[in-house]
């Protein structure tokens, strides 16, 4: 240590704007610390939620793939999650997945949840999407 400080010395006697050169590189590196922890507390504290619902209009309605699965209170699947979170902010909701009686059950759960949205529900496999008429089929 001992060693390292000598030559460190020995440098800035021969290159005096050295010193000025670190300080600098300190000093941005500070700086550029201190703007990353002010963009981490305004994106998540203070920055205002956009409002969807005002975006998109009212009585838009979101279509989520895949969002019959899991269960509310822990292991909840993604499209479901997804359902809950657009049917809180407003949006109408169609579900889509393959077994009817799952779909049945989370519609009547958003439902219970969100009295003044619609929900509705298409049965459809995914598996199929490589047919040419497969979506013209999810509007029938
Ligand atoms: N959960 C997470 O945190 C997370 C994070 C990143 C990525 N992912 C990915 O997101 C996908 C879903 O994950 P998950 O945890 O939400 O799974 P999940 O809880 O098992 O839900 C899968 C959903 O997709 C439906 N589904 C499955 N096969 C289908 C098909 N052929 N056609 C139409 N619907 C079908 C299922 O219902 P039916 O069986 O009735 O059709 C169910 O509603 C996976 O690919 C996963 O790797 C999940």
């Amino acid at each position: 240590m001992d060693h390292l400080q000598t030559i460190y010395i020995q440098l800035l006697q021969k290159f005096p704007k050295l010193l000025t050169l670190c300080s600098l590189l300190g000093a941005l590196l500070i700086l550029s610390k201190i703007l990353k922890t002010l963009r981490f507390v305004y994106k998540n504290f203070l920055r205002k939620r956009r409002n969807l619902l005002q975006r998109y209009g009212e009585n838009s309605w979101v279509f989520i793939t895949g969002s019959s699965d899991g269960n509310l209170t822990s292991n909840i699947g993604i499209g479901r999650a997804f359902a809950h979170a657009f049917a809180k902010r407003g949006f109408n909701i169609i579900l889509c997945a393959r077994t009817e009686s799952k779909l049945q059950k989370v519609q009547e759960e958003l439902q219970t949840l969100n009295p003044k949205i619609q929900v509705r529900y298409i049965r459809a496999d995914f598996a199929e999407s490589h047919r040419p008429d497969f979506f013209d089929s999810l509007t029938e």
